[in-house]
């Protein structure tokens, strides 16, 4: 009996055909429930349609809204090599035939007359400035020629061979770009420094290269940054934005050996000193070149 009571009051509770109630609340009950919700999710999704909107609006198409991190600028070199290991036979034209080709193509954007038809000669040692005034862009931006004869020795021109061919190779460093950084501002001229890295040998005891790296050159004259290559504003804007370049050419290094070489920007305002970012500010690499002599 019980059982049966139980039975209808559950079928009552789907169908009430007395109150006309389904699951407890009759059509109109019902339809206002579903108005309801319906209601409330259409403003829902206006108010993140609207808050996306807004957020879009705030938005620069041509500088990234968050760069903090990338406040000291990295530096790379080229060729890269294996892991940025340089090794190679000095007799063995095979061994660095490679280093050769990827600088040829690296530089290739910078031949002089690439440069002179996408580029402007600008006034050297002052920042070219090309502002947006208010709401007007200024845009698309103009940017600086860096011709790779300017490189000399390492420009692949006099010598075709990079100086890899007589143990005297050029290795070229980058600064990558960082929009609105204006390196060396009031300070000395940006320039890169490359010296012996120094590295561990036991717990308290450090060892570096210096005997080993020898006398080093540096393309353009002292390894500087003109300034005229920045402040840089972006893909977007500055279309063909070359980065400006600098090449160390190593002169005397002792063959047969590893030789552990760091090179850093100079520039009072970036700091290339961060524990963490081993790429910050500076770059480390391993060069060893071998001689059957
Ligand atoms: C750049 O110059 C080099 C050497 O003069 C030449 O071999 C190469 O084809 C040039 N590249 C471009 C893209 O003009
Ligand atoms: C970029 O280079 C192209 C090709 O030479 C040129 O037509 C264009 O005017 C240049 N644009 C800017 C903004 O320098
Ligand atoms: C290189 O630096 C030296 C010493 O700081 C300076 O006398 C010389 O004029 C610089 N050369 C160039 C081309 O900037
Ligand atoms: C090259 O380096 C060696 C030591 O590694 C040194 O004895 C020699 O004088 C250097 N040569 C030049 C031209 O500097």
């Amino acid at each position: 009996m019980a059982k049966d009571g139980n039975k209808s009051s559950w079928k009552e509770f789907i169908w009430n055909p007395r109150t006309r109630e389904f699951c407890g609340r009759t059509a109109s009950s019902w339809g206002l429930i579903f108005l309801f919700y319906l209601a409330f999710y259409i403003f829902l999704a206006g108010l993140f349609c609207v808050t996306i909107y807004v957020m879009l609006l705030t938005l620069d198409d041509n500088i990234p809204t968050c760069q903090d991190r990338l406040a000291t600028p990295g530096m790379m070199i080229r060729p890269t090599g294996k892991d940025l290991e340089i090794i190679y036979t000095k007799e063995d034209t095979e061994s660095w035939d490679s280093h050769v080709q990827a600088l040829n193509s690296f530089l290739s954007a910078y031949n002089d007359s690439v440069q002179e038809q996408n580029n402007l000669d600008c006034t050297p040692d002052q920042y070219f400035i090309q502002e947006d005034s208010d709401s007007v862009k200024n845009n698309p931006k103009r940017s600086c020629r860096f011709k790779r004869s300017v490189l000399e020795e390492c420009s692949g021109l006099v010598d075709r061979y990079y100086g890899y061919f007589d143990g005297k190779p050029c290795v070229i460093i980058k600064l990558n770009r960082v929009i609105g950084m204006l390196p060396g501002k009031d300070g000395p001229v940006p320039s890169v420094s490359c010296g012996p890295k120094k590295y561990k040998i036991n717990v308290d005891e450090w060892g570096d290269d210096s005997d080993k790296m020898g006398e080093v050159a540096y393309f353009p004259p002292n390894g500087t940054f003109n300034l005229m290559y920045f402040p840089y504003y972006g893909k977007k804007a500055q279309v063909n934005y070359s980065q400006p370049l600098v090449a160390v050419k190593f002169l005397n290094i002792t063959m047969n050996t590893e030789v552990n070489v760091e090179c850093k920007i100079i520039a009072r305002n970036i700091l290339a000193n961060n524990d963490r970012d081993k790429f910050a500010g500076r770059v480390s690499f391993k060069l060893r070149i071998n001689s059957r002599k």
